[in-house]
Formats: structure tokens, C-alpha cells, sequence
């Protein structure tokens, strides 16, 4: 993969096209990336009394996560012992205390042990727990439930060096209680697209004035295409007359205690590899879950959460929603429109990176570097900040 020799000083290359049309590469990415790396599964509120389960996809596996009857959260390969069915098939249920496979009736706790089985006390030699659904790595953070489905799963500072890169420290991000918030709005957003478009476009804000106007009114100095490249630890301020991060400027809801003056009023937008984008405000958070589900199309689940009494009363929180639901509309349009052309003969070598983009170039050297390629284009620093 050779890419263009002759960049001006203020270019550097994309990755090629085939990046992002190559089923067999988007096949070791999901081994490499979403099946080695911690991955940001449910959300924790999600999972409210014992025997509540989703079930996610990660990388190429399905992932059962439930509550045991000791509140801990559970994750499994969601494969049967037995001849490997499914066990469960829907997306979110609940069942009394006991997973049931459908095959052969094969019954596992919600610690995953085997249960029952038909004729399985003729079996005695069959242990339970060796034959119980087998477990996956779990961790709780900012109120979800990340999962690792690696058979050693790294150190969880693989998910918080991102934050840290981002705003100096971990402790910046604790003031926003997330793990305490209450879900207000959940949107899901089915974008053909590949997963790294998506991600490029969430790093860099060269595209904000072109394409975000409601965004560009509350933070003006995201009009000119370089918030991308503010230092660490740097919120976007709000725009003067903007009372609160909605989609026209006014009053916002609650905000969060722990939101110091110096933190009020500001944006703080953050990419945590592989998966996740967070957006921080002074009355809520904004937090997208990216499940890649094949080379042209990523599924994008964004949670909007707020104080709980906030929710609770039923206060008007869709002025503070619509703002990103339409930052996420055109930003999902651009990517969109942009997956098609990737196969284009004209787009094999890739495209070019403008200085303010310059730092989706780290992103696209830790891709290589996952998948164990050389890095492509010139290096520039790592912890880069996201735009809008
Ligand atoms: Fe599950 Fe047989 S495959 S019980
Ligand atoms: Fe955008």
C-alpha cells in the first residue's frame, strides 16, 4: 500500500480506500481491536434488577451480560456448552433466575453455572461449573459495563489514558457524576458507514462550520476548524448570549454539583479507543457507543444523561437533546456520503489531512500498529483532542 510520495508540507495522507471497504481487513480489525480492547458494552442502569440481560456484539462475538442475584454484573460468550446455540437471541430481556437454552433445555445460573440439563444426574461425571457458560471480563466505569472478550484482557488504563490525554487527569472527568446520571434519551443511529469514518469525523472539527450551525452558535470558536487542536485539558467555551447547550441557546437544565465555575460553560469533547466518544457539558453528558457490524455499517447508540431528578420530573430536556441529534444527523450524512466513494478507483491511495486534521494521523498509526502494519503518513503527537 503505497501512498502519494509528493504531499505538500501541509497534507498528510488518509488511509487508503480499501481501509474502509475490505471485509478481510475489517475482519482483523474486529480481532485485533474490538476482540483484544476493553469495548464499552451496556449501560449499567440498563441492567436494574438481577436477571435483566443485553446482549452485544463485540467484534465477531456475542456478549450475554446480566445481574447475578448479588448485584455483581455477569458477562458471557453467549454460546451454549452443549452444541453451541445461541442462548439467547433478543437484544434486551429478563428471565427469573435461570438462562434456558432453547435447543436442548440446557440451564445455566445467572453466575453461569450449569443448572440442569436433561439427564444430566445420569451424568455425574459432568462438572457444572466446568460445564457453565463461559465468563467474560468485566469492569464497571462511568456507570457502564465494559467488557473484554480476550482471553487476557489488558490493563483498563488501555480505556483511560484516552481521558487523561484528553483533560490531564481522570479526576476531571469524576466531577461529572456520570455513574450517577440518569439516562434521559437514548437514540440509535444505524450509519452506512464504516466505523473509522466515523471516528475521523468525531476527531477533528475542520468540518463544524460547513456542516454544524446549530453547533457553531453555541460554540463560536468551533467556526473556524481548529478546535481540534486546543491544548489539553481545553473546553470550548459557550458563545455570550448562550444560556445552556441546546439547539437554539437557551436555558439548559440542572447543573451537575460537582461542575466548578471555571468548568461552566464549556464543551469537552473526548475519543476513547476504540469505541466511544463522550461529550461534557455543565448539565449533562452526551455518550455514543460506536458496534461496528460490517465493513459499510456501524450501528451508533447515544445516551443523553442528566441529573436523575432532572429526568424524574419530567422536565423538557428535548431542546438539550436536539441540539446533538442534529449534530449527529449531519455528522453521520457526511460519513455516509463518504463510504461510497471509498471504493472508487479514484480513492484507492486515499485523501489528504489538513493541520487541523493532522492528528487523525495518530489515529490511523494505532490502527496500523494493532493490525501490525507500518504506520502511514508522517508522525504527529498522540492525545489528540476531538472536535464536534
Ligand atoms: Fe444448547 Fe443443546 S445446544 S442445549
Ligand atoms: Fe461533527
Amino acid at each position: 500500500m503505497t501512498l502519494s510520495s509528493h504531499l505538500s508540507d501541509s497534507l498528510i495522507s488518509t488511509l487508503p480506500g480499501a481501509s474502509y471497504t475490505d471485509p478481510a481487513l475489517f475482519a482483523r480489525e474486529q480481532e485485533h481491536i474490538f476482540e483484544a480492547m476493553w469495548v464499552c458494552a451496556v449501560r449499567a442502569g440498563d441492567l436494574d434488577r438481577p436477571g435483566a440481560y443485553r446482549t452485544v456484539d463485540v467484534g465477531r462475538e456475542s456478549v450475554l451480560i446480566t445481574r447475578a442475584r448479588d448485584r455483581s454484573v455477569r458477562a458471557f460468550f453467549n454460546v451454549c456448552r452443549h452444541r453451541g446455540a445461541r442462548l439467547c437471541a433478543e437484544e434486551a430481556g429478563e428471565v427469573r433466575r435461570a438462562f434456558q437454552c432453547p435447543y436442548h433445555a440446557w440451564t445455566y445460573d445467572l453466575t453461569g453455572k450449569l443448572l440442569a440439563a436433561p439427564n444430566l444426574t445420569r451424568m455425574p461425571d459432568v462438572g457444572r461449573t466446568e460445564y457453565g457458560l463461559t465468563g467474560v471480563a468485566t469492569r464497571e466505569w462511568l456507570g457502564y459495563v465494559w467488557v473484554c472478550v480476550a482471553e487476557e484482557p489488558p490493563p483498563f488504563e488501555e480505556v483511560t489514558q484516552d481521558v487523561v490525554a484528553r483533560l490531564g487527569d481522570t479526576e476531571s472527568i469524576e466531577h461529572y457524576g456520570i455513574d450517577h446520571l440518569a439516562l434521559g434519551k437514548r437514540i440509535r443511529y444505524d450509519v452506512r458507514a464504516n466505523w473509522k469514518l466515523i471516528v475521523e469525523n468525531f476527531m477533528e472539527c475542520y468540518h463544524c462550520a460547513t456542516i454544524h450551525p446549530e453547533l457553531t452558535d453555541v460554540l463560536p470558536e468551533f467556526a473556524d476548524g481548529y478546535a481540534a487542536q486546543y491544548y489539553v485539558g481545553h473546553g470550548a467555551a459557550f458563545g455570550d448570549g448562550v444560556k445552556g447547550f441546546t439547539v437554539d441557546g437557551s436555558e439548559g437544565l440542572d447543573r451537575i454539583p460537582g461542575i466548578s465555575q471555571e468548568r461552566d460553560r464549556r464543551y469537552y469533547a473526548i475519543t476513547v479507543r476504540p469505541q466511544v466518544f463522550l461529550n461534557l457539558v455543565p448539565d449533562h453528558v452526551i455518550l455514543h457507543r460506536l458496534y461496528p457490524v460490517a465493513v459499510d455499517r456501524t450501528v451508533v447508540e447515544c445516551d443523553w444523561l442528566y441529573l436523575p431528578y432532572v429526568v424524574e420530573s419530567g422536565r423538557d430536556i428535548s431542546r438539550s437533546v436536539e441540539l446533538f441529534d442534529r449534530v449527529n444527523r449531519q455528522d453521520f450524512e457526511a460519513c455516509e456520503r463518504c463510504q461510497p466513494a471509498m471504493s472508487s478507483r479514484m480513492y484507492a491511495r486515499g485523501g489528504v489531512l489538513v493541520p487541523s486534521e493532522h492528528h487523525i494521523g495518530e489515529f490511523h498509526g494505532w490502527i496500523q500498529q494493532r493490525l501490525g502494519k507500518r504506520e502511514v503518513g508522517r508522525s504527529v503527537s498522540p492525545g489528540a483532542p476531538s472536535g464536534g
